[in-house]
C-alpha cells in the first residue's frame, strides 16, 4: 500500500493546525509530514502523533518529494505555490478560493460530489466553509425531491477570518466588559478600508463588496453551490453575517423542492440517515443545533425543520457545523482519504 509524504501549507494558522489534527486522526497512510508557514514561523516546533516537527519556511523546493499538499495560507500563496507543488508531483487540496471556480478544478464535498474527483488534474478545491455545510444538509433532499431555490442567511464565526480575528474578538470582548475602548483592525475584512467592532456587534459584511451590492462571500455561496450540485439553473441567494462567535457557523436555510410529496416527517427521516448529518430537531424538548455543541465535531448538525406556511413545497432548516473542521480542515483531509480510496492520489500524466 502507498504511504504518502504530506505537506501542510499554513500549518500555524487556524485551519492549518486543525489540518494537522485531522491528519493525526485520519486513516490515510502517512509516511512523513512537513509543516510550512511564513518566515516568521520557521523554527517553531509543532507536534504530530507525539513527534516534534519543526516548521519550515515555504519555498518552491518545499514540495520536492511530497505526494500530497494541503494549502490554507491565503489565496495569493495558493496561486503562487500550488503550481510549484503540482509541477513537483504533489496532489494539491486547496482550502482557499484561488481556484474554486476554474472549469478544470473539481470543487468537492465528499458527501455530495465525490465523482468529480475522477476529473482532477493535480488540484482539488475545498469549497467555502458556509457552502460546505449547506451542501451536506441539502444534498440528501435534492437527491429525492430535486431543488428549485435556496435562500440562506449565515451567522459565521470569526475563526473563518483566521487566528487574528479570534484574538480580536477575545480582546474586544474583554475591553468592553472592562469598560475600555476597543480597537478594530482585522474585521470585517483585514484589507478593506474600515474596521468595526465585532464584540457584541454582528457585521453584515464577509469579504469585500461586489458592484452589485453582494459581498464576495455571498457570491461564493451562490456560485459554488451551483458548481457542486452541477445545476446552473438552481436559484440561490445568500446574506452572510459575521457574528461574535469563535467557532461554528450557523445558517438559516429556506429551500423550495422541485417535486411534490415532501413533508417535515419525510425530510427528518431522510436527514436522520444522511452521511455527515446529525439530526438535532426536537422542539418539544428544546433540541436544536448550536455552535458550542458542534465545535470540534466533523458532522453538520441540522434542526428547526419546518414547512413554509405560505408557499407549497418550501421548507426551512437550520444547520450548524465547525467551520474549521467540516468547513475546512476535515473536508480537505476527507478529500485526501477519498482520493486514496479511489486510487486517485497522484498527479495524472498527460
Ligand atoms: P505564519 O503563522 O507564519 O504567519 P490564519 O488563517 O490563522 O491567519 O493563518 C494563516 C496561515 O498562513 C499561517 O500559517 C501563516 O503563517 C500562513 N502564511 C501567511 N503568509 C504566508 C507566507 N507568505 N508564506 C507562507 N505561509 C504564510
Amino acid at each position: 500500500m502507498n504511504e504518502y509524504r504530506v505537506a501542510v501549507v499554513g500549518a500555524t494558522g487556524a485551519v492549518g493546525t486543525r489540518m494537522i489534527q485531522m491528519l493525526e486522526q485520519s486513516s490515510l497512510p502517512i509516511a512523513s509530514v512537513k509543516f510550512l508557514a511564513s518566515k516568521r514561523s520557521a523554527g517553531k516546533v509543532l507536534s504530530f502523533k507525539d513527534q516534534d516537527v519543526v516548521v519550515e519556511e515555504l519555498v518552491p523546493e518545499s514540495f520536492t518529494d511530497i505526494d500530497l499538499a494541503l494549502f490554507s495560507a491565503g489565496g495569493g500563496i495558493s496561486k503562487k505555490f500550488a503550481p510549484e507543488a503540482i509541477k513537483r508531483g504533489a496532489v494539491v487540496v486547496d482550502n482557499t478560493s484561488a481556484f474554486r471556480m476554474d472549469k478544470d478544478v473539481p470543487l468537492v464535498v465528499p458527501e455530495v460530489n465525490e465523482h468529480d474527483l475522477y476529473k482532477h488534474q493535480g488540484l482539488i478545491a475545498n469549497p467555502n466553509c458556509s457552502t460546505i455545510q449547506m451542501m451536506v444538509a441539502l444534498e440528501p433532499l435534492r437527491k429525492v425531491y430535486g431543488l428549485k431555490k435556496i435562500v440562506v442567511t449565515t451567522l459565521q464565526a470569526v475563526s473563518g477570518a483566521g487566528n487574528r480575528a479570534i484574538e480580536e474578538l477575545m480582546t474586544q470582548t474583554k475591553d468592553v466588559l472592562d469598560k475600555k475602548s476597543c480597537k478594530a483592525e482585522v474585521l470585517p475584512v483585514a484589507s478593506d478600508q474600515k474596521h468595526y467592532q465585532i464584540a457584541f456587534n454582528p457585521l453584515p459584511q464577509i469579504d469585500v463588496f461586489e458592484d452589485d451590492g453582494y459581498t464576495h462571500e455571498e457570491w461564493k455561496m451562490i456560485n459554488e453551490t451551483k458548481k457542486i450540485m452541477g445545476d446552473q439553473s438552481l436559484q440561490v441567494t445568500a446574506t452572510c453575517i459575521r457574528v461574535p462567535v469563535a467557532i461554528g457557523h450557523s445558517e438559516s436555510v429556506w429551500f423550495e423542492l422541485e417535486k411534490p410529496g415532501a413533508n417535515v416527517a419525510k425530510i427528518k427521516g431522510i436527514l436522520a440517515k444522511a452521511p455527515g448529518v446529525v439530526l438535532q430537531d426536537d422542539p418539544a424538548n428544546q433540541v436544536y443545533p448550536q455552535p458550542i455543541m458542534a465545535a470540534g465535531k466533523k458532522e453538520t448538525f441540522v434542526g428547526r425543520i419546518r414547512c413554509d406556511q405560505e408557499q407549497e413545497n418550501a421548507f426551512h432548516l437550520y444547520c450548524v457545523a465547525d467551520n474549521l473542521l467540516k468547513g475546512a480542515a476535515w473536508n480537505s483531509v476527507q478529500i485526501a482519504e477519498r482520493l486514496h480510496a479511489l486510487d486517485l492520489l497522484a498527479v495524472p500524466k498527460n
